[in-house]
């Protein structure tokens, strides 16, 4: 499909002969009109947010390229429940993570809940928990007050080493260091609360340094507070009204998959699964890390060593919520429960839906596994998984009737090509140049002024943008949002400037700082 050549392009192209060209960087001026002036590949927070950001500053040719039927990404809400008890359930992001503290700064994503009226509650994780081993209900919360004190330590240690350069390594290392060493199944189970619910991964699997930066970016910053979103509309509501906003229809191509970006001095070409293919300027690609490890998408060139290596070496989460839907509430009174299974990460969070701050008479519980145990269970048939649900929920409440649910669902992400995980995470092997070349820029045509590293170059063709390149805030909303808006703003800058615009730096090659010797 073509559009129309836009007025801003012909004026473009006329205000190009009054600027002087440099001889190394070819006037950007396109050979063929192009269908946008950027294409904003997917329509999730990141996506939604840049095209924002490129419009705020008068780019206005902008079309959102994205394979879902709607706008939201990894906000995706479900009708939930048999006929007639049917609820809105979130199965992916569901909470807004910190808000504000004193006059600090604000968590933009509650700034967007608040502007689109959102639907919140609060959440307490830890006032009055319930929590049950293998016996069934059995207080171990002093090893759930123990596992806040461990984490705190953790993060502190954490603190100490980054300003004097120390080197990372797993927060395993980190908490073993620090004095901490769960061994029963309660102990482990509160780590699991303190940790992996959070990351997705386990310490062994984390870094013990950005974990403690990520944590603090987020809950000390911001502050403490989850607001769980309760609104019919779903929470995809943020994107999609912001997007109502400043977007007209043309400008958002559902039912799109991407399935080629070839770029080159010119500027880029998207094909679509239909064959369709889309020209423009630039690119500023939003899809998950999952979705660029697994090779989703053919780069033409193939992306540069250093960028494959980056998109490599983070870790793509997984986080699956069990729904289940009883004919009346039979569980514990709080919020939240917590199983301790000797089996570490097995079935162990429990939240109440059916709940007087939720949704009361709902009927609702849902369970949450993570990491390697999620991966499991994916590759279990459904009626398995169901079986080993009941029975955990058997083993915590011994010699109660729990009857069969009337609807059950969860939604394994992995197995989505469209997401291919749940969020990032930051493994111990994940250095700083890796971070900085996951964001930065590819399909740069002149390499004027740059340093030997590649630091400023011209810019490149293809951005790229989401919750994976927030060196503060990966994994998160407020991540995807803060690097949308980052590159958003970035890209308005090259296309209002004729492509007379920076790159971000990139790292050819990641060497340790120190080499091992005689390995
Ligand atoms: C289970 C779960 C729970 C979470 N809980 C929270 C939470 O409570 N709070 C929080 O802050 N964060 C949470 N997150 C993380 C949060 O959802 C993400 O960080 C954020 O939504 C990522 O936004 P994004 O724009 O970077 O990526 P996405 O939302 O993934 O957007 C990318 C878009 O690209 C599209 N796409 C992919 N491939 C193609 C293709 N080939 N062609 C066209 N389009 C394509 C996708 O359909 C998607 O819409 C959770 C995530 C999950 C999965
Ligand atoms: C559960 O905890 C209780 C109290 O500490 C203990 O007696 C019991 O053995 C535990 N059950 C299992 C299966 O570990
Ligand atoms: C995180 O915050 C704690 C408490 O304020 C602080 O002691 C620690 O140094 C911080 N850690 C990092 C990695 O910033």
């Amino acid at each position: 499909m073509h559009f129309p050549t836009p007025l801003s392009l012909l004026l473009l192209g006329a205000g190009a002969l009054a600027l002087p060209a440099s001889p190394q960087a070819p006037l950007s001026v396109p050979h063929a009109p192009k269908d946008a002036q950027v294409l904003v590949l997917g329509g999730g927070m990141a996506g939604i947010t840049a095209a924002r950001a490129l419009h705020a500053a008068g780019v206005t040719d902008v079309v959102v390229v994205e394979a879902g039927a709607e706008l939201g990404g990894r906000m995706q809400s479900h009708r939930f429940g048999a006929r007639g008890r049917e609820y809105t359930v979130e199965l992916g992001a569901n909470w807004v993570q910190g808000t504000r503290r004193g006059d600090g700064p604000e968590n933009p994503v509650w700034t967007l809940a608040k502007k689109h009226g959102l639907k919140t509650q609060k959440s307490k994780y830890f006032d009055g928990l319930t929590t049950y081993n293998e016996s069934g209900q059995v207080d171990f919360r002093h090893h759930v007050k123990a596992s806040s004190k461990n984490f705190d330590r953790l993060v502190a240690s954490a603190g100490m080493r980054v300003p004097e350069g120390l080197v990372d390594a797993s927060a395993r290392t980190g908490y073993s260091l620090t004095g901490s060493h769960p061994h029963t199944a309660e102990e482990m189970a509160a780590e699991y609360y303190q940790f992996d619910w959070e990351f997705t991964t386990s310490p062994e699997e984390s870094s013990w340094l950005a974990c403690a930066w990520n944590n603090n970016h987020t809950f000390d910053t911001f502050s403490e507070v989850n607001l769980m979103s309760l609104d019919g509309r779903g929470f995809k509501t943020l994107v999609q009204a912001e997007a109502a906003a400043f977007l007209k229809p043309s400008q958002i191509r559902l039912n799109s998959v991407v399935t080629r970006i070839k770029y080159d001095a010119h500027g880029v070409e998207v094909t679509l699964a239909d064959d369709t293919t889309l020209t423009a300027e630039y690119v500023i690609c939003t899809f998950s890390l999952g979705v660029l490890q697994h090779g989703d998408v053919e780069f033409e060139p193939a992306l540069p060593s250093w960028k494959v290596e980056a998109i490599h070496s983070m870790t793509m989460g997984e986080y699956t919520k069990i729904f289940l839907q009883f004919p009346e509430n039979f569980w514990f009174p709080t919020e939240t429960a917590l199983f301790a299974s000797r089996t570490r990460g097995r079935y162990p969070v429990w939240q109440s839906l059916d709940h007087a701050h939720f949704l009361p008479g709902s009927g609702i519980l849902f369970g949450t596994v993570t990491g390697a145990f999620a991966r499991r269970i994916a590759a279990l048939p459904r009626a398995q998984v169901l079986q080993e649900v009941l029975d955990t929920l058997r083993t915590m409440f011994p010699g109660r009737a729990i009857p069969p649910p009337d609807a059950f669902f969860y939604k394994p992400w992995g197995a989505d090509p469209r997401f291919r995980g749940a969020y990032a995470t930051w493994p111990p092997g994940f250095v700083a140049e890796h971070h900085v070349n996951l964001r930065a820029d590819v399909g740069a045509w002149g390499v004027a002024g740059a340093d030997a590293q590649g630091r400023g170059q011209e810019a490149g063709r293809v951005w790229f943008a989401g919750e994976a390149g927030s060196l503060r805030y990966f994994g998160y909303l407020h991540g995807a949002y803060f690097e949308g808006a980052d590159i958003g703003a970035r890209v308005a800058q090259c296309v209002l400037r004729r492509g007379d615009c920076r790159g971000l730096e990139h790292v050819e090659v990641v060497r340790n700082v120190r080499p091992y010797g005689g390995v």
